[in-house]
């Protein structure tokens, strides 16, 4: 498992007097756990050997925030990796933003030569990259960059380094980057290294966010299951908010290796081709292990067979780079923002499980229940659904409802992308010339739980009803894309609990059994559903349609693919 790592990046603050008493008020405090993670302090050069000194017997170590791209010593005024290690550095930033703005601004070559000279020099580079504005191709920038600076570099010297990545436009502010801008940034670069060193040496180097980090923000970032830590700029001076942090990234990493996606790993193991049983027996004994299934899942094969798995369920088991596309969240995991904890509980969204690479569907979805508003509640409402927006969360609620006019409202001038369900099929569903322009962009996907030119009815009223009550956990999307006349707009059938019978449409409680149901085309047991009612029918799907609707989606699980392509044949 990866050490967790904070960086605090003093930058040109912090007298040799403060650096002393920073020491004495961070060492007063309980910090046995920090030694559990790297915590970096990088002060001035000034106050390197004084903080050394002062450091001695706590868990607090060294960097520097910049070194020399040259060895030997006629570089007037500049300090080489080996004056920075002689002052007591371990680490040393390498591409912080405010020293890549200069003269030379971000020259890869000298970047290159700084991290090489760091390496020759017996100190860690930790390497800071992020786009120097917000872009959607960050990705591939990120790609770019980790391919041209760390060229030459062997995975022993990657093994070595850390990572942060921190847009520029983040930094200094009163806000963190969005949690979702976030998690992408970290992936690519995780993925990037992927690429180029190999996914064990990708899997092994710690990834962290820096930009604005505030104890006060920093759960609701680390959350985000694909960060190591958090770097600090200007509070982590403050000796208190970086003792606050050791334990939230510490309180973080507990809970990431807790099994609380259990439910979406089943649905991984069954989908890899392993039968339910085996899946439920494996999760089962990882769990009593304590194994973090996510890292359990990238090791190589050998240490793979050390926990359990058979030589063909290695070969069956890939890492598990899709799982993000498949996002199964419970009510109260961390991924649920902590502001709308705050909320009454009758206006707390309830988060749903969503399935399907489909961008916008790619992530937990939050319903919020049409409830009837007092205009108090309206104004927290509008707050709560700002604030989903901000996490990179999907709202979603029912369209013609107050929560659809506060919805649409806050998309018009926020960021992000929401999600309205309509009681007709979407052929029948008048669109207003707003919503149709946030349709046109991407920002809203209409659902509707009917094919498309069904007129609204009265009686599936009730089956809506059930995804606004507390089972949210139990429901099920299956993305789906038909041609509607108002394309880009997507549709999708929803299965809630207690879904009054359609042939074509199951109730299924654990994401595994859509893929056993939707393969099974017997008719379902009516042990588990609720008797048929009147007025609602439809035809069963055969199993080419079942396919051709998934495949239009993209969201065909590999497994059921090639059952359903056997049933065909
Ligand atoms: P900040 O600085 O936390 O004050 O935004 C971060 C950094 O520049 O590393």
């Amino acid at each position: 498992m990866r050490r967790p790592l904070i960086v605090c990046n003093w930058k040109m603050a912090m007298t040799l007097e403060e650096t002393r008493a920073f020491v004495r008020t961070f060492a007063a405090q309980d910090l046995g756990q920090a030694a559990q993670l790297d915590l970096v302090i990088c002060p001035p050069a000034t106050a390197l050997t004084t903080l050394q000194a002062a450091a001695e017997g706590t868990p607090l170590q060294l960097g520097a925030q910049d070194l020399s791209p040259h060895a030997d010593p006629a570089h007037t005024g500049q300090l080489s990796a080996a004056l920075l290690r002689d002052a007591g550095a371990e680490w040393v930033l390498v591409g912080h933003f405010e020293t890549r703005a200069g003269e030379r601004a971000g020259d890869p070559d000298l970047l290159q030569a700084k991290i090489r000279r760091a390496l020759e020099g017996g100190l860690r580079p930790i390497l800071l990259l992020g786009e120097d504005e917000p872009t959607p191709d960050a990705a591939a920038r990120i790609e770019t960059r980790i391919r041209r600076l760390l060229s030459g570099c062997t995975p022993e010297e990657i093994q070595r380094m850390g990572f942060i990545y921190e847009p520029s436009w983040a930094i200094g502010q009163d806000e963190p980057a969005p949690a979702e801008q976030v998690d992408r940034g970290a992936q690519a670069l995780r993925a990037a290294l992927a690429l180029h060193f190999g996914t064990d040496v990708a899997a092994e180097v710690p990834i962290i966010y820096g930009g604005s980090v505030t104890p006060e923000n920093a759960e609701r970032l680390l959350s985000i299951r694909t960060l190591d830590g958090l770097g600090m700029g200007r509070r982590g001076r403050d000796p208190g908010a970086v003792a606050r942090l050791v334990e939230q990234v510490l309180r973080a990493r507990s809970a990431a290796a807790a099994p609380e996606n259990a439910g979406l790993w089943y649905w991984f193991l069954f989908e890899s081709g392993l039968s339910t049983q085996r899946a439920k027996e494996l999760l089962t004994q990882w769990q009593d292990e304590g194994e973090r299934l996510e890292e359990l899942l990238t090791l190589p094969p050998q240490a793979k067979a050390q926990h359990g798995l058979a030589p063909r369920e290695i070969a069956q088991l890939e890492p598990p780079e899709t799982l993000p596309e498949v996002t199964a969240v419970q009510w109260d995991a961390p991924l649920y923002p902590a502001g709308l904890r705050q909320l009454p509980l009758r206006l707390r969204p309830a988060l749903l499980f969503t399935a399907g690479p489909a961008p916008l569907l790619a992530r937990p979805l939050l319903y919020l229940p049409p409830l009837p508003l007092t205009e108090q509640e309206g104004e927290l409402l509008q707050e709560a659904i700002g604030l989903l927006l901000g996490e990179g969360l999907l709202p979603a609620t029912l369209a013609g409802s107050p929560q659809a006019t506060v919805l649409l409202q806050e998309l018009t001038h926020a960021e992000g992308e929401g999600l309205l369900f309509v009681r007709s099929g979407l052929e029948r569903h008048p669109i207003s010339p707003e919503a149709k322009a946030l349709i046109e962009n991407g920002r809203l996907l209409l659902v509707s739980p009917l094919p498309p030119t069904t007129p609204e009815h009265p009686d599936l009223a009730p089956v809506l009803a059930q995804v606004e009550g507390a089972a949210a956990k139990r429901c099920l999307l299956i993305g789906t894309f038909l041609e509607t006349p108002c394309p880009p707009a997507k549709s999708l059938h929803l299965v809630p609990p207690g879904t009054p019978p359609r042939p074509d449409l199951r109730q299924v409680e654990d994401p595994a059994e859509v893929l056993l149901w939707l393969s099974d085309l017997e008719p379902p047991s009516t042990g588990t559903l609720p008797e048929p009612q009147p007025g609602v029918e439809a035809a069963p799907l055969s199993p080419e349609e079942t396919l051709n609707i998934l495949e239009q989606g993209g969201a065909v699980p590999r497994v059921l693919r090639e059952r359903l392509r056997k049933q065909q044949g």
